[in-house]
């Protein structure tokens, strides 16, 4: 079993993602995290973004052991990764590896921009997360103020809208709603709603209502 989460930067599908692939027993793969990572390495490596031979470099070495490293998840590590996503090399350099993921037994849940569109375009259960903007600002802003980060809630917002821009607006594997995505928006939800909610969808999907995969 399949599932594909995408949305944009801080609409709550990495926690839904996780708590989704906890209740049917399946495995999790932020693939956020993959871009972020790459990005790291290749400033790690004294790389420049603006050069693309630094990004694809990191992305075929990239080390998946890597990928919980808690640094990533920085707002500069956010902005980064989405400068290193627009190049199709360093995308095609890592599909393989999400591929492989979701195809192990017995089934995984993959969060992204392109999962349903590009990596898992026969997911057995598509959804499409977002929230406002500003819902989406205040929720990364409180997660980044608990963490000590020290930063504004405008600064937050401009980062999303930036980053939703780019996303959606790059050539290589737009952000975008697969066509037979389920939306799911959770600006009026808090993650217990919206994982009740992504539940449901999944049950009547899968047609198989209470039943534990
Ligand atoms: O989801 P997260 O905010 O960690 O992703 C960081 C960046 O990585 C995104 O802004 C996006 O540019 C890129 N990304 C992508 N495709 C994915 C996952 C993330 O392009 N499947």
């Amino acid at each position: 079993m399949i599932i594909a989460i995408d949305g944009p930067a801080a609409s709550g599908k990495g926690t839904l993602g996780k708590r989704v692939a906890a209740h049917y027993g399946l495995a999790h793969l932020d693939t956020g995290a993959l871009y972020r990572a790459v990005a790291r390495d290749a400033l790690a490596a004294g790389g420049d973004l603006a050069d693309a031979g630094a990004a694809l470099a990191a992305s075929r070495a990239l080390d998946p052991a890597t990928l919980g490293d808690p640094c990533l998840r920085t707002p500069a590590l956010g902005e980064a990764a989405s400068v290193v996503a627009r190049d199709p090399d360093v995308r095609a350099a890592l599909l393989a590896y999400q591929r492989d993921f979701a195809r192990k037994r017995p089934g995984a849940v993959l969060d992204g921009r392109d999962i349903g569109t590009v990596i898992c375009p026969d997911a057995d259960v598509k959804l499409f997360v977002t929230a406002s903007p500003e819902e989406r600002a205040r929720r990364r802003y409180k997660e980044l103020e608990a963490c000590g980060v020290n930063i504004t809630e405008a600064l937050v917002l401009a980062d999303i809208r930036r980053r939703d821009e780019r996303d959606s607006g790059r050539e290589t594997a737009p952000l975008r709603q697969a066509e037979d995505a389920y939306l799911l928006d959770t600006t009026n939800l808090d993650i217990d709603a919206a994982f009740r909610a992504a539940i449901d969808l999944i049950d009547a999907a899968m047609g198989c209502a209470g039943r534990v995969v």
